[in-house]
């Protein structure tokens, strides 16, 4: 489909990733500052039929295949059932995903599957009541729990759970393991990027894929990494001779950037072709400027063409992005 998102490296986009808001429930000190993001204008978030029209072109007109809902927190949006009914409606043959710290998932689970959801993924880091509170700056660990349960409840499988690996959870990184295999959660640690508010992120402090694969080695048979989708991120490893797996996901160590599918939307309507890409399209104001499809199409083509080769961590040049993973969208 040579309509479609296509950038000059010859990458092509079928997933994209949605930025709800920049609030959120917890402040990850990986991903947030104590004090929270500043707080975009409700009149500067895009609207849930703004959002479906996006989803209604991505996917009938650029061949995108697979949305998912980030932040910030989307929960926290009242208007998210609605988004997602009004988006399902156009995106046909498309799955609809939700990335989600969980907190409030217990109540809203029905709604969302109701309204068309097909997937999630709930991020937790560990089940460790004291370590989560320090970590996310929150003790709100039970709640997190009750929102995983609910989706186990309403039949959500696979149950995905994501951990960002830092240097004081590595102890807990068994624990965790244990804990997913327990409740037949498909667990995958994730390297930390520098994208936290604070930039205390540093290379040299980095816990990476190797040293994890050491700490989960002392106490379990990890065997055949596998590799299905070179797109995906996460490279999986079967636990003590599978079934059951655990997925590491390298974003630094081993950056999947050549392979990359993404676009993404902020909560404020631009585009941004890339994670690290400070450079963003706005298509809010042609939304609201009465641009027709086409137009919007266009300049979303245009603006992921000129997508960069990739995160450019491991040269001694790289510059971090100005935003912060909460507010990009995770
Ligand atoms: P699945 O479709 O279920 O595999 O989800 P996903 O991995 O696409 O999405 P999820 O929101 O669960 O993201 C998992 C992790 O991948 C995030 O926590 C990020 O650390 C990382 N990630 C997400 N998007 C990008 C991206 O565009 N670039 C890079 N380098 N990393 C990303
Ligand atoms: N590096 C890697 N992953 C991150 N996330 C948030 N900040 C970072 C970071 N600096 C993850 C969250 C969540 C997903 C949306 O992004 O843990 O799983
Ligand atoms: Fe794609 Fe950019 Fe993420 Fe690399 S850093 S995987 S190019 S979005």
């Amino acid at each position: 489909d040579d309509a479609g998102l296509i950038d000059r490296f010859g990458r092509r986009a079928h997933d994209l990733r949605i930025s709800l808001t920049e609030k959120c429930s917890l402040r990850c000190t990986y991903c947030m500052p104590a004090e929270g993001l500043p707080a975009i204008a409700r009149e500067d978030l895009l609207t849930p039929t703004e959002i479906a029209r996006l989803v209604r072109i991505a996917v009938r007109d650029l061949g995108v295949r697979d949305i998912r809902f980030t932040g910030g927190e989307p929960l926290l949006r009242a208007d998210l059932e609605q988004i997602i009914r009004l988006s399902r409606e156009f995106a046909d043959g498309a799955s609809m995903s939700l990335t989600t710290n969980g907190i409030g998932l217990d109540k809203r689970i029905d709604g969302l599957l109701a309204a068309g959801l097909d997937r999630l993924n709930i991020s937790l880091d560990t089940v460790d009541r004291d370590h989560f509170a320090r970590l996310t700056r929150r003790d709100r660990l039970p709640a997190v729990l009750a929102g995983i349960e609910a989706a186990k409840r309403a039949g959500i499988a696979p149950l995905k759970i994501n951990a960002v690996l830092m240097r004081d959870t590595l102890h807990g990184a068994v624990d965790l393991l244990e804990w997913a295999l327990e409740n037949g959660a498909r667990l995958r640690f994730i390297e930390q990027m520098p994208l936290d508010a604070d930039e205390a992120w540093a290379r040299d402090n980095m816990v990476d894929a190797a040293e994890l694969l050491d700490v989960l080695g002392t106490r379990f048979t990890l065997t055949q990494p596998h590799r299905d989708d070179p797109s995906a991120p996460a490279e999986e490893w079967f636990v003590d001779g599978g079934p059951a797996t655990v997925g590491i996901i390298a974003s630094v160590t081993r950056s999947f950037c050549a392979a990359c599918d993404r676009t993404r939307i902020t909560a404020e309507g631009t585009v941004r072709s890339c994670l690290f890409g400070d450079d963003e399209t706005d298509l809010r104001a042609l939304l609201r400027g009465g641009a027709d499809d086409d137009e919007l199409a266009d300049r979303w083509r245009a603006a992921q063409w000129g997508k960069q080769a990739g995160h450019g961590m491991e040269r001694a040049d790289f510059v971090r992005p100005v935003r912060s993973m909460g507010a990009i969208g995770g």
